[in-house]
């Protein structure tokens, strides 16, 4: 890509469940990009959204007693303002409900199929609702079981109408093995090797006596197209459809964030359609896994870090930082990354506090106290070979950090930023600006002006070329600089102009940019604004529950989303067994429906027999973080509560109600 354009896209979201780090990671991906771009002059774009039609969507909706538009309508402001609460920004937000997206794919529908790509054929096979696809032997254990979502597949039969992905595998093999599509040379072959395994063609209808909830197909009013049919096109649809990306510099210059799951969709059949519509192909970024707590994290895992967990207690003011700062520093696109909160606030105090903050705060205390809060200016003819030598390094800054972008290395960017900061704190190590201060000499004056004009020009080009990573903070400094924002334009030209401090300016206070956090009364105030109910605890004194508890759970009012945070579910034990080495634990065995089968410990021994709770239907808190205990994981909580003869007992559900289904 060498043109000065960019299109920037995120995956669009299924309009299910709430946006979680995970979906950020994603966004805040394309967010960064964009930014950067952007402070390039490049002429830019950006896209996220809803992902809103499909059977899945609309079985949701009717366990909510809603109609599917009510429900994606909610869902897509919820999600619009998690984005705005996590401060990310995208140009276009689109949604494949919206009329012209609906009109864009049965523009495409109707193209593929007078050029002939698009057929009516018919297929029998297992199908999984949650892939919305039939699968192939591979996709499913021996019982017919999914593998992904470990849920029961349907046999069934049907005409639908079919796309000539078969047509188009030559020339996407081809184009992956150019380097072409995918940068990134482990994801382009794990493409080829995908698309060398693909039988047949895709289905990409579903006949509307299953699913009326999609876009019906302008040849065929008794079928909708297949999601994926649907959501795909949504790229197209944000540059104004095909004829516009035909014409549009900017779709010559796609790139698609995607998650590694949609490898398959967005590298063979994304491709296959763009090449039935002659247009030019997209380049992937394929991002990894966050995990949490080993895990991919997952509403159905209960392993999920969430807005909450991120823009709580201190980092109510530095999540999005805190967080950019853990998965772009540590890792690249494509890998995985395990993030807990303890992470990111160790990263944060030693990058952002330790690091920038600090340098910031040392300098204009400095400034502050020996040239009344005025910047200085150079004194070239005082320049040693440590000034030279740092000045080498932020010579090359810009470059460094445009070439990883460029290469989506966003870590290697961090590195390369971060590489300044640490050689800038030893100089200031070694230059002793303190000792300086106290040899009030006219020499000793304009050398001490000198080291700190170095270091303001440092800090001055670590905010433009950081300033997509931490926009708001980035332009906090600059403007106690006397320097414009970074998206006032050239951000990077300017970066190339190492030395051009805006000497003379006064600045009225030093900005408090990273506070460091005291990451110790940090977890504490966070472990104890958790329930604590626990009904798996090992510690001696703990029941499943106690009054001191209850009394804390009903003296304070919670809002509506505080409940719905907790996800209960109805399940079946299919298994009970004394725990070996625990007088308290027993151990279950819960099926759950949809959500698969669990592991839970409970501290109900002393009451309840394995016998008496096995084929029980039990309320099971399904969204709790999984537990690593002595005797294995435990992945959720069984409710109890007490007996009017003082014991305790599971909370038994009817036997009328629906295995899997959740209390609201
Ligand atoms: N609707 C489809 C995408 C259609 S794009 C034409 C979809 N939606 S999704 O909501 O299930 O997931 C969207 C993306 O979220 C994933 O592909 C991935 O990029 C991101 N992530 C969700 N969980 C994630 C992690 N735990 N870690 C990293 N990214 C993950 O698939």
């Amino acid at each position: 890509m060498t043109s000065n354009f960019r299109y920037i896209t995120t995956p669009i979201y299924y309009a299910s469940g709430t946006a979680h780090a995970g979906h950020f990671y994603a966004t805040l991906l394309a967010d960064i990009l964009g930014t950067h771009y952007k402070h390039r002059e490049f002429k830019t774009l950006t896209l996220t959204g809803m992902d809103e039609h499909g059977e899945k969507i609309a079985e949701k909706a009717a366990s909510e007693n809603k109609t599917p538009q009510v429900l994606v309508d909610e869902l897509a402001v919820q999600w619009k303002n998690a984005f705005s609460a996590f401060q990310l920004h995208s140009d276009i937000f689109i949604r494949t409900t919206s009329a012209e997206h609906v009109a864009n794919v049965q523009e495409i529908l109707n193209a593929c199929f007078k050029n002939g790509d698009i057929y009516f054929g018919e297929h029998e096979g297992n199908y999984c609702v949650a892939c919305e696809a039939f699968l192939t032997a591979k996709e499913q254990d021996e019982h017919g079981n999914c593998l992904i979502h470990k849920r029961k597949t349907e046999l069934r039969r049907e005409g639908n109408y079919y796309f000539r992905t078969s047509k188009y595998i030559p020339e996407i093999i081809a184009q992956l093995k150019q380097g072409n599509i995918i940068p990134n040379s482990r994801f382009a072959n794990e493409a080829i090797a995908i698309a060398e395994a693909l039988e047949g063609d895709l289905s990409i209808s579903r006949p509307k006596t299953r699913t009326q909830w999609g876009i019906e197909l302008p040849f065929d009013s008794k079928h909708v197209a297949y999601v994926w049919f649907d959501a795909l096109p949504n790229y197209v649809t944000g540059i104004g459809g095909v004829e516009a990306a035909r014409a549009s510099p900017l779709w010559k210059n796609a790139v698609h964030v995607i998650g590694k799951d949609i490898l398959k969709f967005h590298a063979i059949y994304w491709p296959a359609m763009l090449l039935s519509l002659k247009l030019p192909l997209p380049t992937l970024l394929v991002t990894g896994w966050l995990h949490s707590s080993g895990h991919k994290m997952s509403k159905s895992l209960g392993n999920v870090i969430g807005l909450s967990d991120l823009q709580s207690g201190a980092l109510a003011e530095y999540g999005r930082d805190a967080f950019t700062n853990t998965v772009f520093r540590l890792i690249n696109p494509g890998d995985d990354l395990d993030i807990t909160i303890p992470l990111l606030l160790e990263r944060f105090n030693a990058d952002l506090a330790n690091g920038i903050g600090n340098l910031l705060s040392r300098t204009l205390g400095l400034i502050e106290k020996n040239f009344q809060n005025t910047i200085p200016s150079f004194s070239p003819l005082l320049d040693t070979s440590r000034e030279n030598e740092l000045c080498a390094v932020m010579e090359s800054l810009a470059q460094r950090v445009e070439n990883s972008f460029d290469q989506f290395k966003l870590a290697d960017a961090l590195a390369a930023i971060w590489d300044l900061i640490s050689k800038t704190d030893k100089y200031i190590a070694e230059t002793k600006p303190w000792e300086l201060a106290k040899n009030q000499t006219p020499e000793g004056k304009a050398q001490l002006g000198n080291i700190l004009a170095q270091s303001v020009a440092v800090l001055r080009i670590v905010a433009l070329v950081s300033a997509s990573f931490f926009p708001e903070k980035m332009d906090t400094l600059l403007s106690s600089l006397g320097e414009a924002p970074a998206s006032n334009g050239n951000a990077f030209v300017r970066a190339r102009n190492i030395r051009n401090i805006n000497a003379g300016h006064v600045f009225s206070e030093i900005p408090k940019l990273f506070q460091r956090i005291d990451i110790k009364a940090e977890l504490a105030s966070r472990q104890s604004s958790e329930p604590k109910v626990d009904t798996i605890s090992e510690n001696k004194n703990s029941t499943p529950k106690t009054n001191s508890d209850k009394t804390t759970v009903t003296s304070k009012t919670i809002a509506i989303d505080d409940f719905t945070k907790v996800e209960i579910h109805i399940g079946t034990v299919m298994q009970a067994e004394l725990v070996d080495g625990s007088d308290k634990l027993l151990r279950l065995q819960i099926s759950l429906g949809d959500l698969g089968q669990r592991q839970v410990f409970s501290g109900i021994r002393q009451w309840v027999k394995p016998e008496d709770i096995a084929g029980r239907k039990v309320l099971v808190v399904t969204n709790l973080a999984p537990r690593k205990m002595k005797f294995g994981m435990s992945e959720g909580m069984v409710l109890s509560t007490d007996t009017q003869d003082g014991q305790v007992s599971p909370v038994y559900a009817p036997e009328g109600l629906k295995e899997g289904s959740r209390l609201s």
